[in-house]
């Protein structure tokens, strides 16, 4: 459950397209959406909807097209290359216009207002890079001032033994909070746990992997730091000098979620990562998540393609259709009111287990040519109510609100 209104992630406009040749593929197209701190969201959609390229994107494994992502209040991800499309755009509308002008005075106008717009998206631009670059710098500068705050009296206040132990306190945790790294704090759990895994590590190799990375040399802090991590996902110690491939699925997606937690994130991206396995394992996994989430306070993002994984992980869900995000609720009123056509035919998906129902269960179909007229009025995501939006037109809202009523 959520601890307060902290929001911990904001994803702001999320663009990613992927260009071939003159092909773009948008595979996130204008998502936004935000998460809490100590919440589960769950983000839900068909295979190819854009799920993991979500993911991918948080946590800076691609260079966004537009947009921004925000973590603990900083930008850490901005879309560089949508201010240079709008610049690009700009010089060509402007000699398109400037083609069939008449007069010296319109020239100008013309010329005037594609500077302005290319002076605007140069300054957004460079605002951009400069977060992206140095949003790490960004953070560990905040920790540090944070250390000043807190330390620094109480170190003037103090005398004698008091006052060293408080200076050799002060010092330990300023070294650390400038070591620091924002995105470290997210950590993602891979969809396949076959090939995020690398076959010649073995497992003690793959969980210290990433305190390696940040400094850790202490050979002995890292064996114990592994051993409990095993402990803590159910494996045992014995398993540190085995190799992936002496595990069965279940065990790997574990190896994955302790590679995921011994850098003390913040926040998780779990990307399906209970699709892969059996019925039963699922469940195991699901668990194992659950009580970390209780024994951390971990936020997660929790990525699947089915609405009955999430439904009881989750505070909050969010649907995904082909790149667009096409509803996000609650998950009590998402299952109470669904109002999207493709939600309410994910739903129809579900089995329950009652006969009765069972036989009279329809699977709705959906089809976005049948089900929208968006050829006049395009959609946009509307609130529908207080936490409940909805990827919709002025008719359907109106259709929306109706239901509601
Ligand atoms: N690195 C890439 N280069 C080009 N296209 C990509 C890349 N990664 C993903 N895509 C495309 O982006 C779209 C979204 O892919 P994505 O992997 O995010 O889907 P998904 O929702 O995670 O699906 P699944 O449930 O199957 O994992 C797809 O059309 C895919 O082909
Ligand atoms: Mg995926």
């Amino acid at each position: 459950m959520q601890n307060n209104n902290e929001v911990l992630l904001k994803v702001e406009n999320l663009c990613q397209y992927f260009r071939s040749g003159t092909f773009v593929n948008k595979a996130v197209d204008n998502v936004s959406f935000e998460i809490k701190k100590g919440e589960v969201f769950g983000l839900v959609g068909e295979s190819g909807c854009g799920k993991t390229t979500t993911g991918r994107s948080i946590i800076k494994l691609y260079n966004i097209t537009g947009g921004n992502v925000y973590f603990k209040g900083i930008r850490i991800a901005a879309g560089i290359q949508s201010y240079k499309d709008a610049i690009e755009k700009a010089k060509a509308d402007a000699k398109e216009k400037l083609a069939s002008a008449k007069s010296d005075a319109e020239k100008k106008r013309i010329n005037d207002e594609c500077n302005a717009i290319v002076a605007e998206n140069k300054a957004k631009l460079k605002e951009a890079d400069y977060d992206q670059k140095h949003c790490d710098r960004a953070y560990s500068d905040r920790l540090v001032s944070n250390l000043k705050e807190k330390f620094l009296p109480l170190i003037e206040k103090a005398s004698g033994d008091e006052k060293a132990k408080l200076t050799a306190e002060y010092k330990e945790a300023l070294h650390k909070a400038k070591r620091t790294k924002l995105v470290t704090q997210i950590q993602m759990i891979f969809q396949d746990p076959i090939a995020s895994l690398d076959p010649r590590m073995t497992v003690r190799e793959i969980i210290a992997e990433g305190l390696i990375i940040q400094g850790e040399r202490n050979k002995e802090i890292i064996d114990q730091k592994v051993f409990e991590m095993l402990e803590l996902v159910g494996l045992v110690r014995e398993h540190a000098s085995r190799y992936p491939h002496e595990f069965s699925g279940g065990q790997r997606q574990r190896i994955g979620v302790a590679r995921a937690i011994i850098m003390n994130p913040d926040l998780i991206i779990a990307d399906e990562p209970v699709s892969a396995l059996d019925v039963s394992i699922q469940a195991q996994v699901i668990n194992l998540l659950n009580d970390l989430r209780e024994k951390f306070g971990l936020t997660i993002l929790f990525i699947a393609h089915d609405l009955s994984v999430v439904k009881y992980f989750s505070d909050r869900i969010g649907v995904m259709y082909y790149g667009k995000m096409v509803e996000l609720a609650s998950s009590d009123e998402l299952f109470l009111n669904p109002l999207h056509p493709y939600t309410r035919s994910l739903l129809s998906a579900i089995p329950l287990p009652d006969p009765i129902y069972e036989k009279q269960r329809q699977r709705i179909v959906y089809n976005p040519l049948a089900a929208h007229d968006y050829s006049i009025d395009k959609p946009t995501f509307r609130e529908v109510k207080p936490g409940h939006f909805v990827q919709c037109n002025e008719a359907e809202y109106q259709e929306y609100m109706k239901i509601l009523k």
